[in-house]
């Protein structure tokens, strides 16, 4: 079962949404890459979509796609329908109850998938789960992709986010940054090739695979 603080928010509006700061600074960025790796249409889904910000912010500036917005935990799922209501966002779907780590997936394909600052804030189990579901849902050519802070082999990691990984594991023994080269091993094994690996503020990484 997903831990509910994973989504590091304040308390919910009278509408029911929840505000994470970093949704409105990373969302632009985020978009710059994620944009054009989509098809103009298609359904595209969002794995752990926490508040909601995003879908609806992706969604807009994407209007041929139908986004597919899940999260595990109740109060996000409320948040991301009151985002969508409030926004009037008619190409995003009401959001699923997915747990990555939970099989079967409530949804059997996708032209893409999304997945923004889950696999450090989640057991390893959820990056196992959502590689075999994004290797079972995509279709040939289709693109998951990762937005989050990383480890990498043979490279220095930041004192922010080592920082940033002893408080993870603090909170859960079971969280932490990861590999990249781990995750991309992870991937391999369910037909998805690494592709992309772009460098983004404060120390994140979008990574990019693609279903081969
Ligand atoms: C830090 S929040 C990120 C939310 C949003 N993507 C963002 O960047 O604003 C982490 C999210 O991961 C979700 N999560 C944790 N474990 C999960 C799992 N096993 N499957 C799917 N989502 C999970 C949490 O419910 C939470 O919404």
């Amino acid at each position: 079962m997903a831990d509910p603080s994973a989504l590091p928010t304040g308390p919910a509006d009278a509408a029911g949404r929840l505000v994470l700061p970093a949704a409105a600074r990373n969302r632009d960025p985020i978009l710059g890459v994620l944009g054009p790796l989509l098809p103009a249409s298609g359904l595209v889904l969002e794995i752990a979509s926490g508040s909601g910000e995003h879908a609806v912010h992706f969604a807009r500036a994407l209007p041929g796609i139908v986004w597919q917005p899940s999260d595990p935990v109740a109060e996000a799922r409320t948040s991301i329908a009151a985002w969508t209501a409030a926004e009037r966002t008619p190409n995003v779907r009401p959001p699923l109850a997915l747990d990555t780590a939970q099989w079967p997936w409530p949804l059997d394909r996708a032209d893409a998938i999304v997945c923004i600052n889950m696999i450090h804030i989640s057991p390893w189990g959820a990056t196992q789960g959502l590689m075999r579901g994004a290797g079972d849902l995509l279709p040939p050519g289709g693109v998951l992709y990762l937005y989050g802070p990383y480890l990498r082999a043979g490279m220095p990691t930041t004192e922010g986010n080592q920082a940033f990984d002893a408080d993870l594991k603090r909170r859960n023994p079971a969280w932490g940054l990861r590999l990249l080269e781990d995750v991309a091993a992870l991937a391999a094994e369910h037909g998805l090739r690494l592709e992309q690996v772009t460098e983004m503020p404060a120390n994140n990484l979008s990574v990019v695979f693609r279903r081969s």
